[in-house]
């Protein structure tokens, strides 16, 4: 492997579309370089430690999955990795750089979920129902739901929690911001891909008991776009000892949210600091997550 030290920050000679949390921006000749960097976010906010190769391999899943899918619906990648003039002055960016196309980024977070935790269950325990959707009585923490559903979320401003919304809702917002009604599209495209990938993720020893997709319009074509089935975007939890009505191991930064549950910290910005074994520890869960899924050794 390369090395290990982490990628925070990126100060490209391009002009910076914005700086997510974990992802930097550039526009390239009216695409967009996106560079996932090794911020960590958890409660919403960005620690100043990075942890290595976490943007690698959010990439590379990333990747894995949108080739994966892309019988279903058509995603945003131009370029696997960043154009080669940009590689050699920059190395880092290699295998954490995709050009990718630039779209109008429907304001809705299509959160899908096989399992119920999260936001999921602190609904389903308040109200029977997620995000309107009436389930089961009876259902514990973790448990399968019978089928996969949609439960989106608004998208908030950095620092404020998404809130949960209903289908109808989120189709209203689909079509305000579109013009057209296209969410039946994206409902059918959303659950098609989490239930083909789930199939197969656990068949490899992972379960995917959530994800979160998000969607763009480019020329009249609604695509896939952003990050999809990784570690931060989703909840991995390992076959092996899964068990509802407790809380599941975990392939993704529930490690880390673990380790921060300890402290006597508010879940407000400042972050506190992580200490070398959470940093390690959440490095080699990222890593295991690509190994398990992909079937390859993480060589990058
Ligand atoms: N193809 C695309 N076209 C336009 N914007 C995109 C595309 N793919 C991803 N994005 C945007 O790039 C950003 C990725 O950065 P990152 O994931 O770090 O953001 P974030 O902190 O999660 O913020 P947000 O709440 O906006 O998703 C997101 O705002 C996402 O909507
Ligand atoms: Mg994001």
């Amino acid at each position: 492997m390369g090395s290990a030290e982490a990628i925070t920050k990126t100060e490209l000679p391009l002009q910076l579309l914005n700086r997510g949390k974990v992802r930097d921006n550039y526009l390239l000749d009216g695409n967009i370089l996106m560079v996932a960097t090794d911020r960590l976010s958890a409660f919403d906010v960005v620690f100043s430690e990075g942890i290595p190769w976490k943007g690698t391999v959010l990439t590379q899943l990333s990747l894995f999955w949108f080739d994966f899918t892309k019988g279903i619906i058509p995603n945003h990648i131009l370029l696997p990795n960043a154009p080669p003039e940009l590689l050699s002055k920059f190395p880092y960016l290699n295998h954490r750089g995709v050009l990718v196309k630039r779209t109008r980024v429907l304001p809705i977070e299509v959160v899908v979920r096989g399992y119920l935790a999260g936001s999921g269950w602190k609904d389903y325990q308040a109200t029977g129902k997620v995000c309107g959707i009436d389930l089961p009585s009876g259902l514990q923490k973790g448990s399968k739901l019978p089928e996969p559903i949609l439960t989106p979320a608004t998208k908030e401003e950095q620092g404020q929690h998404d809130i949960n919304i209903t289908n109808g809702q989120a189709g209203e917002i689909v079509l305000k911001a579109t013009g057209e009604d296209l969410f039946g599209k994206l409902h059918g495209a959303a659950i098609k891909i989490y239930k083909k990938a789930s199939d197969y993720a656990l068949s490899r020893g992972i379960i995917i008991a959530d994800t979160k997709f998000e969607f763009g319009m480019l020329d009249g074509q609604l695509l896939v776009i952003d990050e999809m089935m990784t570690p931060d975007s989703s909840r991995f939890w390992p076959v092996d000892g899964y068990t509802p009505g407790r809380e599941q191991a975990s392939f993704d930064k529930q490690f880390a949210r673990d380790y921060l549950e300890t402290l006597n910290w508010d879940k407000r910005p400042p972050a506190p600091s992580l200490p070398p074994d959470i940093i390690e520890g959440t490095s080699q869960r990222y890593i295991e997550a690509y190994e398990k899924i992909t079937g390859k050794k993480f060589n990058f």
